[in-house]
């Protein structure tokens, strides 16, 4: 029996992962996003699934595809629609990793029509989208909560700040210093923090080898809590 157990110890489990970019609207054509390819959610979904565990994925806009069995995916465009698919699954989930790079900010307004080139200048009045992950921190329960920091100063002292501010148990904090890391490639260069500001820096890697470290401080955290 111990055996099974190691070979699935994610299989009583179920996770909630969010992936990709989010498309914010600015008229029924044109949107404002950004170069996240899913990869790292989609990474995370599914090694979570090969170790047994339920997945809901909600993810934005992306070509990557699912293909395990136990991953159920959502697949949301925007940040306010990210944003209702998470707190639907929430509650029933044991941990959520945030892996999206959700739009900070959305057009005030959307234009009904195609907006046409008819002035010199044209500016788009901007709104903050709602935070998913602080307000999944803050409507935390039992949930073991995994967020991602992308820093280009103060890396550590940001990602820290956005721990607490989110009420994280443990964030991912990606460097882009080094060159290969982070957006459209398929490699990254991690620092995990925990909530006891616990600091652990890996080397470069995959981004699938970044998923399995990260579900082995999941794994390990259900070991030493139960
Ligand atoms: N995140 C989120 N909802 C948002 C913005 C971010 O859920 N509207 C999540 C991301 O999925 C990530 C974490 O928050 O797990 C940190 O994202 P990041 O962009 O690094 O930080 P922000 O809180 O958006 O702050 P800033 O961009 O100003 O550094
Ligand atoms: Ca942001």
């Amino acid at each position: 029996e111990a055996h099974i157990a190691n070979q699935l110890p994610l299989r009583n489990k179920k996770i909630l992962v969010t992936a990709g970019p989010t498309y914010e609207s600015i008229d029924p054509v044109r949107f404002i996003g950004n170069h996240s390819s899913g990869k790292m959610g989609f990474d995370i979904a599914n090694h979570a699934a090969s170790l047994g565990a339920k997945v809901i994925l909600v993810t934005g806009p992306t070509h990557l595809q699912t293909k395990n069995e136990l991953i159920e995916r959502v697949d949301v465009v925007s940040a306010a629609q990210m944003y209702e698919a998470c707190h639907r699954f929430y509650d029933e989930v044991d941990v959520a990793i945030a892996a999206a790079a959700v739009a900070d900010y959305r057009p005030k307004q959307k234009a009904e029509q195609k907006i046409k080139k008819n002035d010199a200048n044209f500016t788009i009045e901007l709104e903050k989208t709602q935070d998913i992950l602080a307000s999944l921190g803050q409507s935390k329960k039992n949930q073991f909560l995994i967020g991602f920091a992308l820093e280009t100063e103060n890396e550590v002292e940001n990602a820290k700040a956005k721990i607490q501010k989110k009420n994280l148990d443990m964030i991912v904090l990606n460097s882009l210093q080094d060159t290969g890391a982070g957006f459209g490639t398929s490699t990254n260069k991690v620092t995990f923090i925990d909530k006891h500001f616990f600091m652990e820096s890996f080397e470069l890697k995959t981004k699938e080898a970044v998923a399995i470290d990260i579900l082995n401080k999941v794994i390990l955290h259900y070991e030493t809590n139960n």
